[in-house]
C-alpha cells in the first residue's frame, strides 16, 4: 500500500499563477564520506541530514517551489540491518526535531513510498507530518522513503486495472495524463531538473516516469559537502539547458518557415 491517501495530494499544489520549479536531488554518497574520514557510514547519514536541512533552505531562497529527494529506495533494506536502522532512526529525529520549523516556514511536507516494510511509528509519523503542513504553500518537499519508481508504476497499473475489471473506467481512455494522476507524485508540476550527487550516473530506480523530460544534472560532490553553493551551481547549469520537449528552437522553426 502506498503512504499517503490520493485525497492528500490534491492539497500539494502551488498558488495559483505562480510558476513552478521542481527539482529532485538522489542525495547520494554519505557512505564515501565517511569512509573518507575513517568513519561509520552513519556518521556521513548524519551530516547528509544536515546537507539535507541546508539545501531545502537555499531551494527556498533559489526559487525551487518543489523539491523530491531521495532518503531510501526499496533495495536500500539489502544493506546491513544497523545501517537500516540507524537510517529510520535519522528520520523519526529529522521529523522531531525539525516538523514544527518546517511548517512555520511555510513548507508543505509529503513522504510517499511503500507502507510495507516501514516501522509502524514512522508510518504514524510520516502522516502527521503531512497532516501537520498540508495548508503550506511556499515550498513543497517530497521525500520518497521505501520508494521505487517501478513498484510505483505497477501499483497505478494495478489500480487501474482494478477499476476497468470493476467497469469504472474504459481500458481504451487511460491516457499518459491518467495514468500519472495514479502514481503517488500525482499533483506535483513536471520534473524539472534531476541532480545526483557523488559522480554516479544513474537513476537506481528514482522517478522513472516522471523524469521523462526532466534535465539531468550530475555533480561530483558527497551529499554531506551539499549546499547552498552546490546547488546554485545545478541551477546555473539547468538555466543554460535549451528545454525542446520535441519541438524545434523556435530560432530553429523561423528559419524553416
Ligand atoms: C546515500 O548515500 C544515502 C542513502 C542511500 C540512504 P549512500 O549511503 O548510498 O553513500 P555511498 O553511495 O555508499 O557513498
Ligand atoms: C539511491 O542511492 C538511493 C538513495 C539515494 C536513497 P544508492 O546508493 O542506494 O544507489 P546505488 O545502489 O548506488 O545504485
Ligand atoms: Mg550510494
Amino acid at each position: 500500500m502506498p503512504l499517503g491517501s490520493m485525497d492528500d495530494r490534491e492539497a500539494f499544489r502551488l498558488a495559483e499563477g505562480l510558476e513552478s520549479l521542481h527539482v529532485a536531488i538522489i542525495m547520494d554518497g554519505n557512505g564515501r564520506w565517511a569512509k573518507e574520514r575513517g568513519q561509520i557510514r552513519t556518521v556521513g547519514h548524519k551530516a547528509g541530514v544536515d546537507a539535507l536541512k541546508r539545501t531545502i533552505t537555499a531551494a527556498a531562497e533559489l526559487g525551487v517551489t518543489h523539491m523530491t529527494v531521495f532518503a531510501f529506495s526499496t533495495e536500500n533494506w539489502r544493506r546491513p540491518e544497523a545501517e537500516v536502522s540507524d537510517l529510520m532512526g535519522l528520520l523519526r529525529a529529522f521529523i522531531k526535531a525539525d516538523l514544527a520549523r518546517l511548517r512555520r516556514e511555510g513548507v508543505c511536507v509529503r513522504i510517499i513510498g511503500q507502507e510495507a516494510g516501514l516501522p509502524p511509528d514512522i508510518v504514524g509519523m510520516v502522516a502527521d507530518a503531512h497532516e501537520q503542513t498540508r495548508d503550506n504553500s511556499r515550498f513543497f518537499l517530497q521525500v520518497a522513503l521505501n520508494y521505487g519508481a517501478q513498484a510505483d508504476i505497477v501499483e497505478a497499473a494495478r489500480v487501474l486495472a482494478q477499476q476497468a475489471r470493476d467497469g469504472l473506467i474504459d481500458p481504451e481512455a487511460i491516457t499518459p495524463e491518467s495514468f500519472g494522476a495514479s502514481l503517488s507524485t500525482h499533483g506535483l508540476p513536471p520534473l524539472d531538473l534531476l541532480i545526483r550527487t557523488s559522480g554516479e550516473h544513474r537513476l537506481s530506480n528514482f522517478l522513472l516516469w516522471e523524469a521523462a523530460y526532466a534535465e539531468f544534472v550530475f555533480q561530483d560532490i558527497l551529499w554531506p559537502d551539499y549546499g547552498r553553493e552546490s546547488l546554485k551551481q545545478a541551477l546555473d547549469i539547468f538555466a543554460r539547458r535549451n528545454r525542446r520537449f520535441g519541438a524545434v528552437d523556435p530560432g530553429h522553426a523561423a528559419q524553416s518557415a
